[in-house]
């Protein structure tokens, strides 16, 4: 297991063209902890959680995973050099490869010998409790499963940091709860610290240590949550 990984983003600023999307961002992301980002449609959360994932590159600020940075103004380390783990709301599986094949993806790009892939993918699997489907291909699960095999994926190389994008918003409601709670207690057994962007209230208080409200490119509060009190100021 990679050790626990604190993420910081200082005077973090970004735009499309001459629209700003975030505006001097300054958060701290305490080692394993779970942070969700709320708000509105357009407030800039994917935004900011691509520039987490250098799928996007900042106009001004820094971002430090620990004591590596990882962006500034006008550079972006390359996802694949971050240890990072990614999950998306439109599952993102490859069709043509099985549930095993899309799972083991990530240990193959590190050249991760097939014995110990194969093991590596079972255990993934199991934890995501899709061991039976391995050999089928992802048209083959329902949208739940296929959110499963995409967690599985994210988290088989136990990057230091795992990233989500509404993973749950094309699930229905029931599914959504308990596939929650499922991510909830995984993400704290394996003690990575996760971004999970969401406009759902519940999930982020079922899921989340700190709750983080943009609004308008602009951190507007934070709040801790406590899971007996809830969310408190
Ligand atoms: N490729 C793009 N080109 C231009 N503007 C963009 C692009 N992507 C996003 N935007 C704009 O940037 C702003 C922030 O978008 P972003 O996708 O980060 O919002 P969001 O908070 O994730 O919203 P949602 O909850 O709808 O997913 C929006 O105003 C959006 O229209
Ligand atoms: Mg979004």
């Amino acid at each position: 297991m990679t050790a626990f990984t604190n993420i910081r983003l200082n005077g973090v600023s970004f735009a499309f063209g001459t629209h700003t999307v975030l505006n001097h961002i300054d958060l701290d992301i305490q080692p394993g902890s779970i942070v969700a980002l709320l708000g509105p449609s357009g407030c800039g959360k994917s935004t900011l959680l691509r520039l987490l994932a250098g799928l996007s590159t900042p106009a001004e600020g820094e971002i430090w995973f620990g004591d590596r940075l990882v962006a500034k103004a006008g550079w972006a380390l390359p996802p694949e050099a971050r240890d990072i783990g990614m999950v998306f709301q439109d599952y993102a599986l490859w069709p043509h490869m099985s549930v095993a094949q899309n799972v083991a993806f990530p240990l193959r790009m590190r050249n991760v010998p097939r014995k110990a892939r194969e093991e590596r993918v079972m255990a993934a699997l199991n934890r995501v409790g899709l061991a039976e489907f391995a050999e089928r291909k992802p048209a083959g699960l329902s949208g739940g499963q296929q959110q499963r095999v995409a967690l599985a994926r994210a988290i088989i190389a136990e990057p230091a940091i795992l990233l989500f994008d509404e993973p749950l918003s094309n699930l229905d409601s029931a599914l959504r709860e308990s596939l929650c709670h499922e991510m909830a207690h995984l993400l704290r057994q394996l003690g990575t610290t996760a971004v999970y962007v969401t406009h759902d209230r519940r999930e982020a208080h079922w899921l989340a240590d700190r709750i983080v409200h943009l609004a308008s490119g602009t951190v507007e509060s934070v709040h801790t949550v406590t899971p007996s009190a809830g969310e408190i100021a």
